[in-house]
C-alpha cells in the first residue's frame, strides 16, 4: 500500500480525458455477455471495479478479449440469454457494489447456483435492498445475516413483478431490470426519486424491450439481445476532481474532453454553476443514447450552500468532493438527507469528517449528513489523510490538499485504482507548482 504526498500548488490548467464511465462500462459488459454474438466496447473503463465485472463474466464462461494500451478496447462474445455457464469457483466482485448487485439480478435467473462475494469493504455493504425484490420474483439467495455477502444464489425460474424502489438506488433498479430479462412477462419498477438511467438506456441499445413512462421503467423478459459496437463516454464522476481542483486554485482552467453528460449524472455541473463556478459545456452530442461533450471550467469564488432531498441521489458520487470543497467556499457546505453515504465503499460521512478535521476544518457530523464551515473558519493545513481504502475519499482529499498550507500525505493512495488508476499521474501533469505558495 503506497502513500502519496500532495504538495500545495499554485494553479491547475490544461486538457484532460478521463477513463470511460464506470457505471456504463459495467452495464455494457453485462449486456454484451447476455447478447448472442460479438460486441465491441471502446473506451472501457480502466477502473479495477469494471475489471471485477469482466472477471466475473469470464468466470461465467463468457469469452472476453482486451486490447489497447490500457485494455480499453474490449470484445465480448455472448452466447445469448441462456448462454452463461456454471462457474468453477465463487465469483469475486472485489470492491464493486455495482458488480455484485447487478450480477445478482442476472444470477438469480440462471439454471445453476453461484456464490458471489467481494473484499472486506464490500462484505460490509447492505445487500437486502436487492435481495428483497429479487426474492419477490422467485429468487432464492442466502446471505450472511440475511443482508451481506457472500451471496449464495440458487438459480430459479423468475416471475415478473411491479416494484416500487424503497431506496433511491440505480443498482437496485438495475438488478431488478436485469432479473426482469429472465422473467416471462413484464417487470415494472417505479422510482420515487430519479436515479442514473444507464441500464435502461443500454438495454434499449442492446435491443431489449424497455420503456420509461414518468418514473416507471418496464421491461419485457425472455427477449434475445443483439450484440453492439459501443463507445463509453468519459466518467464525469472522475472529471469532477479536476473541475474541483480548478475551483480550489486561483488562475486555473481545465477542459475535460468527451465526458458523459447524461442528465441523471450531470447535476454536479448545475450545483457548481449555481455556486458561482464558470462552467462551459460545448460540443454536446448524443451517442448510443448517452450525451457526451466537453466541459470547461475557470476558477471563480464559490458560494457554497445546502444540498438535500432529491438532489442527493443525483449527486451521490460527487458529494465527497463537494463536501471537501467546503473550506474553499464562502458559506460552507451542508449535506442533508445523505445517510446513503454511510453505506458506500466507506462510511463517507465519518471519513469526510475525520479527514477534514485532520486538515483543520470545522465540521459538524450528523446522522445523515454533515456541515463543513467555509473560508472564514481558516485555511486548511496539510495533514496525513486516511481515506479508509475509499477511492473517492483519496481523490477528494488530494484535491483539497492542493490549496492547503503545507504538504499532505494520502495514506494507501493506490485505492484510487478502484475507479481511476492514472489519477495522481494526471493530476501531477496538470498542476503548476513553480511558484509554490506554501
Ligand atoms: C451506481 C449507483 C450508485 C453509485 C455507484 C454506482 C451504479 O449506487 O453510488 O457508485 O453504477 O448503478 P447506489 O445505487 O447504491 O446509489
Amino acid at each position: 500500500m503506497k502513500n502519496q504526498t500532495v504538495a500545495p500548488a499554485r494553479s491547475i490548467s490544461g486538457t484532460v480525458e478521463v477513463p470511460g464511465d464506470k457505471s456504463i462500462s459495467h452495464r455494457y459488459a453485462i449486456l454484451a455477455a447476455l447478447a448472442r454474438g460479438r460486441s465491441e466496447i471502446e473506451g472501457y473503463s480502466a477502473a479495477a471495479d469494471c475489471h471485477s465485472t469482466l472477471d466475473c463474466l469470464k468466470g461465467l464462461g463468457v469469452a472476453i478479449d482486451m486490447t489497447g494500451n490500457r485494455g480499453e478496447h474490449v470484445s465480448i462474445t455472448g452466447a445469448g440469454l441462456d448462454g452463461l455457464r456454471r462457474p468453477h469457483r465463487a465469483l469475486d466482485a472485489g470492491n464493486s457494489g455495482t458488480t455484485i448487485r447487478l450480477l445478482t439480478g442476472v444470477l438469480a435467473g440462471q439454471t445453476f447456483d453461484t456464490t458471489i462475494s467481494g473484499d472486506a469493504s464490500l462484505v460490509r455493504r447492505p445487500m437486502r435492498r436487492v435481495l428483497e425484490p429479487l426474492e419477490r420474483m422467485g429468487a432464492r439467495i442466502q446471505a450472511r445475516d440475511g443482508n451481506f455477502a457472500p451471496l449464495e444464489v440458487q438459480g430459479s425460474v423468475l416471475r415478473p413483478i411491479d416494484y416500487k424502489l424503497a431506496v433511491p438506488s440505480a443498482q437496485v433498479k438495475s438488478a431488478v431490470l436485469l432479473a426482469g430479462l429472465f422473467a416471462e412477462g413484464q417487470t415494472s419498477i417505479e422510482e420515487p426519486v430519479r436515479t442514473r438511467d444507464h441500464t435502461e438506456v443500454a438495454l434499449a441499445e442492446f435491443g431489449a424491450e424497455v420503456q420509461r413512462i414518468g418514473h416507471t421503467v418496464r421491461i419485457s423478459g425472455r427477449r434475445q439481445l443483439t450484440p453492439r459496437h459501443l463507445t463509453v463516454p468519459g466518467d464525469l464522476s472522475a472529471a469532477v476532481f479536476f473541475l474541483a481542483a480548478a475551483l480550489v486554485l486561483p488562475d486555473s482552467q481545465v477542459v475535460v474532453h468527451n465526458v458523459g453528460l447524461n442528465p441523471t449524472r450531470s447535476a454536479v455541473l448545475d450545483v457548481l454553476t449555481s455556486w458561482g463556478a464558470a462552467v462551459n459545456v460545448v460540443s454536446v452530442r448524443g451517442e448510443s443514447g448517452e450525451l457526451i461533450g466537453d466541459v470547461a471550467i475557470r476558477h471563480a469564488p464559490l458560494s457554497g450552500g445546502v444540498l438535500e432531498g432529491e438532489a442527493v441521489a443525483q449527486l451521490i458520487d460527487e458529494l465527497p468532493m463537494i463536501a471537501a470543497l467546503g473550506p474553499y467556499t464562502e458559506e460552507g457546505v451542508e449535506l442533508r438527507d445523505a445517510g446513503e453515504l454511510r453505506v458506500k465503499e466507506s462510511d463517507r460521512i465519518a471519513v469526510l469528517a475525520e479527514n477534514l478535521r485532520r486538515m483543520g476544518a470545522q465540521v459538524e457530523e450528523r446522522r445523515d449528513g454533515l456541515r463543513v464551515e467555509g473560508r472564514r473558519a481558516g485555511r486548511l493545513r496539510g495533514a496525513e489523510v486516511d481515506p479508509h481504502g475509499d477511492h473517492r475519499m483519496a481523490m477528494a482529499f488530494a484535491v483539497a490538499a492542493l490549496g492547503a498550507e503545507g504538504p499532505s500525505v494520502i495514506r494507501d493512495a493506490d485505492c484510487v485504482a478502484i475507479s481511476y488508476p492514472e489519477f495522481f499521474a494526471t493530476l501531477e501533469r496538470l498542476v503548476d507548482r513553480k511558484a509554490n505558495i506554501a
